[in-house]
């Protein structure tokens, strides 16, 4: 699956947003090895901390479903009043510390405005010497 149709899944996911106390919606859109695409969004919540990010949500759904194989994600986020980001939404460090449980550092994050304006970065570059207990 290219880039671009992988964003326009993670547009469609950002539409489904919870983020009454933010006012920032942000989808994602997680490619598996066996073709299938995983959404997410983010899940807010009034006590604050149980709120979820997208990234999480779709990594969740997709490990929940047996998935255990990554190659990219696309991530949209924004201002909720704005139907285009004004920027390109990076993950948040957990969001990246779950991504490196689960993939190798070419693993692929799309940041992305709309499905032709986007950067793309390797988990590597996102978050270099990063806690693995299991390469202690
Ligand atoms: N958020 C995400 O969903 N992903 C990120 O990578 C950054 C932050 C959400 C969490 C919260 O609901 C809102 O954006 C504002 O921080």
């Amino acid at each position: 699956m290219n880039n671009s149709d992988l964003i326009k899944s993670a547009v469609i996911a950002r539409q489904k947003s919870y983020s009454p106390y933010s006012g920032f919606s942000v989808g994602a859109a997680l490619l598996c090895a066996d073709g299938t695409v995983i959404t997410g969004c983010n899940i807010e919540n009034s006590a604050f901390s149980p709120t979820v990010c997208a990234e999480r949500t779709a990594f969740f759904k997709a490990v929940s479903d047996g998935k255990r194989d990554f190659v990219k994600i696309a991530v949209v986020g924004g201002k909720s009043e704005l139907e285009i980001p004004d920027y390109h939404c990076p993950p948040c460090g957990v969001c990246r510390q779950v991504m490196k449980e689960f993939c190798k550092p070419d693993f692929e994050i799309i940041m992305a405005k709309t499905p032709d304006d986007y950067k793309s970065m390797k988990l590597s570059e996102l978050l270099p010497a990063s806690f693995d207990k299991r390469e202690v």
